[in-house]
């Protein structure tokens, strides 16, 4: 088979990440191999992210960019995939006359046979049909993106069924559903045959995971999974506050695997926005979680997100999101501007927020949780942190002030996280056989000694 090259440009969340891996694993048996070299490439796809305005113009100007690629190679194959794709479908193909497929969320276990088909008969396709369950065809085996990586995306559920007020993610993903238990376990298993030590389990709810299916609980799975051996770390994301229950609350006491940070998107401080954003939980009711967390995890990471300008958010409301800032003290914070979505109910709410006000309300949220980042970070100073070691360190990981400390001995770098999820760097003295001695993939003990902007710094003790 002659050997052939794709591109892909991954915007967006984890879940496209693992999409991503799931494209590679299925054209591979077509003799397609990866390519960072758009000029080299015979097929160019990009997976794209709707969440945002922005990364929607992010997800056509890149495809605007790639005119000139297809003029040159008029059999190059361009196609956009993902949430992008999902939600404009034939108007891609109208509007941009060098792409050659449009295939939605839904469509990548179809895409041998749709570029099968281009190639052959250099027609147009657009395949955005969505199905409502999820079924074990819909899932090539789980993906490594290098051969050195220890840490995995397993995507166990698909769609929402929440319908946020803001949010475009139930119209390009579609309704929830899940994949059986024995399938994540079968897929886990793979990847830490193939050098996986640590798993993150996607799904936008995993809290409601196999509820409509009568599977066990969420964390009835994490119990199974936490049995795999050879595997070291479990993370899971992303968690709706309405539905984190006590029983996997426990999980956090309960199973060693499973890491002591949860990402649990808050949205809003006030009660009268969260009700316009459909959240159905309170104030209150979020603060109750985070206590009971605490109890039963004292150092678990929490962590969120914040919309800051949704329509009609007065001045008063937006205090009342810094006052729970302030209240809960996260870990990490990301935090967005509003932004309509042309299926999402808001777009059509009153009293929209002026551009400038919501630039200077996010400032402000930056500003608040910068303070609590450095103080999570420095209070880990002096402690012994377990870390499982992901590989080198990358130059970009630094902040201006993430330098090692003076003194600090010449080695090689590495980097790796904490179960709370915060990068470490550290030095290795090197010897002669360091390159041999690969730490990647190792749980290592290491004494922080300082903490940058947003990183640590530490001594390895083994
Ligand atoms: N399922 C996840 C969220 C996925 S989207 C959850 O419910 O937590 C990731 C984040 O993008 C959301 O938490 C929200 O903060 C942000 N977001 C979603 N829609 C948005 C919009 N229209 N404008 C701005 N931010 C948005
Ligand atoms: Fe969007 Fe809400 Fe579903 Fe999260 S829970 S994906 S924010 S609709
Ligand atoms: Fe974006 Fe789709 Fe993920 S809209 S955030 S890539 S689910």
């Amino acid at each position: 088979m002659p050997l052939k090259k794709i591109f892909i440009n991954t915007m967006g969340c984890q879940m496209n990440v693992y999409d991503t891996g799931q494209i590679q694993s299925r054209l591979a048996p077509l003799g397609y191999k990866p390519t960072d070299d758009l000029a080299a490439a015979d097929v160019i796809i990009v997976n794209t992210c709707a969440i945002r305005a922005k990364a929607e113009q992010k997800a056509f100007s890149f495809l605007g960019r790639l005119v000139p690629y297809k003029e040159s190679k008029p059999e190059l194959i361009i196609a956009m995939g993902g949430c992008v794709a999902q939600q404009e479908g034939h108007k891609v193909i109208s509007r941009m006359p060098h792409v050659d497929l449009v295939f939605g969320t839904h469509a990548i276990g179809r895409l041998p046979q749709l570029i099968q088909r281009i190639a052959a008969t250099r027609c147009r396709i657009v395949d955005v049909d969505m199905a409502t369950t999820i079924s074990a065809d819909d899932f090539a085996p789980g993906h490594l993106a290098s051969s050195s990586d220890v840490s995995a995306f397993v995507t166990i559920m698909r769609g929402c069924d929440n319908y946020c007020t803001y949010c475009v993610v139930p119209y390009v993903r579609g309704r929830e559903s899940s994949r059986t238990p024995d399938e994540i376990v079968a897929e886990i298993e793979h990847l830490v045959e193939h050098g996986a030590r640590e798993v993150t389990l996607l799904g936008q709810n995993v809290n409601s995971y196999g509820q409509k299916e009568g599977f066990c609980s969420f964390a009835k799975l994490l119990d199974r999974i936490n049995r795999i051996k050879a595997l070291s770390r479990i993370r899971f994301t992303t968690s709706h506050p309405k539905d984190l229950s006590e029983e996997l609350m426990l999980a956090f006491d309960r199973l060693e695997k499973l890491c002591p940070h949860i990402h649990l998107p808050v949205q809003s401080g006030a009660d009268a926005v969260l009700r316009r954003m459909n959240r159905r939980y309170s104030k209150r009711q979020y603060m109750d979680k985070v206590q009971l967390l605490r109890g039963i995890r004292p150092d678990i990471a929490i962590t969120s997100d914040i919309i800051v300008g949704f329509p009609g958010e007065t001045d008063e409301e937006f205090e009342e999101t810094l006052h729970l800032i302030d209240q809960v003290g996260f870990d990490g914070l990301f935090a967005f501007v509003y932004s309509d979505r042309p299926n999402a109910p808001a777009v059509r709410f009153e009293n929209k927020i002026d551009e400038a006000i919501k630039k200077e309300r996010l400032q402000r949220v930056l500003v608040c949780q910068e303070a609590f980042t450095q103080k999570k970070n420095l209070a880990l100073t002096g402690s012994i942190q377990e870390i499982l070691v992901d590989g080198l360190s990358k130059h970009q990981a630094y902040g201006s002030q993430d330098r090692p400390p003076q003194g600090a001995k010449d080695g090689i770098q590495w980097s790796g996280r904490t179960g709370t999820n915060k990068i470490v760097h550290f030095m290795q003295e090197a010897p002669a056989d360091a390159w041999n001695q690969m730490l990647t993939g190792r749980i290592m003990e290491i004494m922080i000694e300082k903490a940058m902007s947003h990183s640590l710094w530490g001594r390895p003790l083994s």
